[in-house]
């Protein structure tokens, strides 16, 4: 029986289409990992490459560590409140291979073996991270998974690994370093177990390249930008404007599945003041950042604690509609960043960049937020940081006067209110910085 020509066509078209959206997803990572930024704890800026247990026993990469971090992360609270990855980074390998080509961990530092480490983060509730390279060797020299992509991946997955930072270092040529961020992709796809790709992709590609974000974030989980975070101010800040400065290429593709990485929170450590530090948080909330501390939870103070473990904050950081902030306005050496949030709220800083002075009011109307739609007609504000504080109901022409120490922050929420309310909304409010539960 032959084929009606229109029929033959329609079945020509739907197969079409069914190729076409096909070939849509393919490469595509479709893992369905973090719908939210990855929590956790990740142990590069403050410990290093120390290798030296013999006289470092307490700080030196050794399964001791990780394992102190996962008891402490369940019995401190850091679980409770989402964080959740326990994180290698680079200098747990051994110099070798084994006799089979797969990697192995340094004997000495980790003599139970990856597989055994994971077992007990497991069995803590958390998740293990581990770190390898997209090139011949990792930055600290250590053994690269080029020409090894496939047998990297399986031996993670077999030793239970559920997170992967990869690398960029010694990665080759243009082409060897894009084919091998996809490649490690689809090879840690192909193991069937579920392990969120960390990518250092489009930082090493700038120098050469224009990232293309759409294909990253089908590769990667999270992808790292710019420069490594270290403790100091300059660090924070820098990382800050280089955000800032291309917004309009990268808070667009961040959302579920696929965010932008501005590295650690170094909270905790030496280098930043308490306004600081406000800052960092505040401002890592705003940009949807994954939250990977690296810290020493053994010796935290109560105040970095109280922060990082700010429910406030993190529910922002972690707000379900997934969609990154963006400054809004840089002015006279304030800058204004909002972020919006599911239900019509948004969260709103304010960070003073003075570095010279004292506390500064900066007044804005607060028909600068949402474009002009997030007090409209009017909204509760709640300050959420330094402290956490009822400003009250507003309209679309109040004024805010916010005083901000030099390089702090004031994060607020606003929730926009659908109709009037009966009460008189507060037209202008001026609020005391007040730090005395710290
Ligand atoms: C690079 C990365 C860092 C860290 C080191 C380890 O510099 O960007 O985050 O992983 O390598 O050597």
């Amino acid at each position: 029986m032959g084929t009606a020509p229109g029929s033959w066509r329609g079945a020509t078209l739907a197969w079409a289409l069914v190729l076409l959206a096909w070939a849509g997803r393919a490469g595509a990572l479709e893992n369905g990992l973090a719908r939210t930024p990855t929590m956790g704890w990740l142990h590069w800026e403050r410990f290093l490459c120390n290798t030296d247990c013999a006289h470092e026993p307490l700080s030196c990469i050794s399964e001791q560590l990780f394992m102190q971090m996962a008891d402490l992360m369940v019995s401190d609270g850091w679980k409770d409140v989402g964080y959740e990855y326990v994180c290698i980074d680079d200098c747990w390998m051994s110099l070798t291979r084994d006799d089979q080509d797969r990697l192995q961990p340094d004997p000495e530092r980790f003599p139970s073996g990856i597989r055994k480490l994971a077992d007990y983060v497991h069995s803590k509730g958390l998740k293990l991270g581990i770190y390898g390279d997209v090139g011949n060797k990792t930055c600290a020299g250590f053994p690269g998974s080029y020409g090894y992509y496939d047998l990297d991946a399986q031996t993670f997955a077999d030793w239970g690994v559920d997170l992967l930072k990869f690398d960029g270092c010694n990665y080759g040529t243009l082409d060897q370093l894009t084919e091998g961020y996809r490649n490690m992709s689809l090879a840690l796809n192909k193991t069937g177990r579920s392990i969120v790709y960390s990518c250092e992709w489009p930082l090493y590609m700038r120098p050469m390249q224009k990232p293309n974000y759409t294909e990253i974030k089908h590769y990667c989980n999270h992808w790292r930008n710019f420069a490594d975070i270290y403790d100091a101010w300059n660090s924070v800040k820098n990382t800050l404007e280089w955000t800032a400065l291309h917004q309009d290429s990268i808070v667009d593709v961040a959302g579920p599945g696929g965010w932008n990485d501005p590295d650690m929170l170094v909270i905790g450590n030496f280098g930043l003041s308490w306004d600081q530090q406000l800052t960092q948080m505040a401002l890592w909330a705003i940009m949807a950042a994954p939250l990977l501390m690296s810290n020493d939870l053994r010796h935290i103070s109560p105040q970095a604690k109280w922060l990082l473990q700010n429910k406030d904050v993190i529910a922002i950081n972690q707000d379900p509609l997934g969609k990154q902030g963006y400054r809004i306005t840089k002015d006279n050496n304030f800058e204004l960043w909002e972020r919006p949030l599911s239900e019509g709220a948004y969260a709103v800083a304010v960070l003073n960049r003075h570095e010279i002075g004292g506390t500064q009011i900066f007044s804005f109307s607060t028909s600068f937020l949402g474009n002009g739609l997030a007090c409209n007609p009017a909204c509760s504000i709640q300050q959420i940081l330094p402290t956490s504080e009822d400003w009250g109901l507003h309209n679309w022409v109040s004024f805010l006067n916010v005083e901000v120490n030099p390089t702090g922050t004031v994060l607020l929420k606003v929730v926009v209110i659908g109709e009037f309310p009966d009460e008189k909304p507060v037209m202008n409010i001026n609020k005391k910085l007040s730090p005395d539960i710290l």
